[in-house]
């Protein structure tokens, strides 16, 4: 026994040794960014990182300065804050800085998805092709027809819609825009009030999912949640599935682009189940908490709101929504709201916090805006928080954490694109989608199918907090990095469609 007890403690040393060690071991060396491993050995300073990564960063920033090292669940990580030396890094001509294994490494433990080669460029050739140019237009048209579907039911506006409803306006914000995003790229079977019920389903799963996603990524759930979340992988696998879609009309060109790679490559079904998984998680996740924040800034701030409303009937025309009908609403009207195009460039500004990352595939050197150059280590992962650095810069953007409406309009009313730090022009002043090889490729549709449903909101409904002074709701911390954040609570509004003369 007491052997025995011997035998396992010398094991647990060697194991603890083995993990610990390299990160015990490791010193600053000339060149090198300040290096920070935290007190406690291998998780170094995950715990704070992982409970509000945006305080975090701040204090590391104001006691290092523009770039430090951290070490982070035995993984050491350099954060650069000064904007002006992005460019270095998200160019990376010499692809010394790689996305793709951070992301490969992120889906499959996520969404179980092993990325087959040239993934990343598969993703963004479909992009290109079928969510911008023409192939966005004839998305539009879906995204319209499925928002008249899911907002005024199969048989258009009916006769009680007048009347006044109450709901949450966070869930009701991500409700439809899920529900119209899904079934646009997804497709639809012949019943349309079938897929109503199943979009319907699907949300509420994906909410369960959603809830646990950021501690899922981090690794800190309980043993019940781990079900849960291996539960709620596999009805997606299933619902999402390949053998589904073949009973589907209408799936975007978008999703057969890519899944007709992954067969002309030799992807099994069941990860091409799991890539539906992953396009759903991409394209949904993001929309419906933006869409939301967007409508909530409108409502505090109602010379903003004016301002949209205005905007919206110069090139919408005075709306009128007879009963039986969907909405009549002209696509090319969106290419005409530069009011409403700041609005969303505040909104993102304000509430899309993304952290991009690039793993050190060979020492590099990063030369720093400044002329100071940094040594960086192979395996080490380079990270920027351009919420922090950049959305939240009182210096590019004064009063950061204000909500101006007009914040991207020159005083003639087309779109500013011109913003400072230190005397100097910015080319990065918001980055919302990343930037890079890794940003966004729905960024178009992103914007399109938001600005559609708040046009279609300001336009044919009358819309009101149901406490004018209920105050910005908080963020919740874990989402830091996450894209856009969501509030800690719901907001409750009321809604009705405006009443025909
Ligand atoms: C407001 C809405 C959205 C926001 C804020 C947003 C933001 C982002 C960000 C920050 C990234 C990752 C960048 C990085 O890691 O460097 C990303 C990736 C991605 N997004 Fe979006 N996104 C939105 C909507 C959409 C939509 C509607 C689609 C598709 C229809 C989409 C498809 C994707 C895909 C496929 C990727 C992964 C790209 C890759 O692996 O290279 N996103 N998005």
């Amino acid at each position: 026994m007491v052997l025995w007890s011997l035998v396992l403690g010398a094991l647990l040393v060697v194991i603890v040794g083995y993990v610990c060690l390299p990160g015990i071991l490791r010193q600053r060396r000339p060149q090198e960014p300040p290096l920070d491993k935290g007190t406690v050995p291998w998780l170094g300073h995950a715990i704070a990182f992982r409970r509000n990564t945006f305080e975090f960063l701040k204090c590391m920033w104001t006691k290092h300065g523009d770039v430090f090292t951290v070490q982070l669940g035995g993984q050491y990580f350099t954060f650069v804050m000064d904007p002006l030396s992005f460019g270095p890094i998200l160019k990376d001509a010499k692809r010394k800085l790689d996305f793709s294994q951070y992301a490969r490494g992120l889906v499959l433990k996520v969404f179980g998805y092993r990325a087959i080669n040239g993934n990343n460029q598969m993703i963004h050739s479909a992009s290109t092709k079928h969510l911008m140019g023409n192939g966005l237009e004839d998305l539009n048209k879906v995204m319209l027809d499925s928002l008249s579907l899911i907002m005024l039911g199969p048989k258009g506006r009916s006769l009680d819609a007048s009347c006044w409803r109450e709901d949450g306006l966070f869930h009701f914000c991500y409700d439809i825009l899920f529900k119209a995003g899904y079934l646009s790229l997804f497709g639809y079977t012949k019943d349309k009030e079938q897929d109503l019920l199943q979009a319907e389903e699907l949300f509420t799963q994906f909410r369960k999912f959603d809830l646990l996603f950021p501690r899922f990524v981090y690794s800190l759930l309980g043993p019940r949640e781990w079900l849960e979340v291996g539960r709620l992988q596999h009805l997606f696998y299933k619902m999402l599935s390949v053998k589904h879609n073949q009973e589907k009309d209408g799936i975007s060109n978008w999703i057969c682009y890519m899944l007709r790679f992954l067969r002309e490559q030799g992807a099994a079904p069941d990860m091409q189940d799991k890539f539906n998984f992953v396009m759903l998680w991409a394209s949904q996740g993001n929309t419906g908490p933006t869409s939301f924040w967007a409508l909530f800034f409108l409502l505090k701030h109602p010379e903003a709101m004016r301002a949209v409303r205005e905007e919206a009937t110069q090139v919408l025309g005075k709306a009128r929504l007879e009963a039986g009908q969907s909405f009549p609403f002209q696509l090319s009207a969106l290419q005409c709201t530069p009011v409403l195009d700041s609005v969303m460039e505040e909104t993102l500004r304000l509430r899309a916090a993304p952290a991009l990352f690039r793993v050190v595939h060979e020492d590099y050197i990063l030369k720093m805006a400044s002329g100071k150059e940094y040594r960086l280590r192979h395996g080490d992962i380079v990270g920027l928080f351009p919420y922090l650095s950049v959305h939240m810069d009182p210096d590019i953007h004064p009063e950061p954490t204000a909500f101006k409406y007009n914040r991207f309009l020159n005083p003639n009313g087309t779109r500013k694109v011109d913003f400072h730090k230190a005397g100097k022009k910015i080319h990065h002043y918001t980055m919302p989608w990343g930037s890079g090889v890794s940003i966004c490729p729905g960024r178009f549709l992103a914007l399109s199918e938001i600005k559609l449903f708040v046009l279609l909101m300001v336009t044919y409904f009358d819309i009101e907090l149901v406490d004018p002074d209920t105050p910005m709701p908080p963020v919740d911390p874990q989402r830091w990095g996450f894209g856009t954040i969501q509030p800690t609570h719901d907001v409750r509004f009321r809604y009705r469609l405006q009443p025909t003369e």
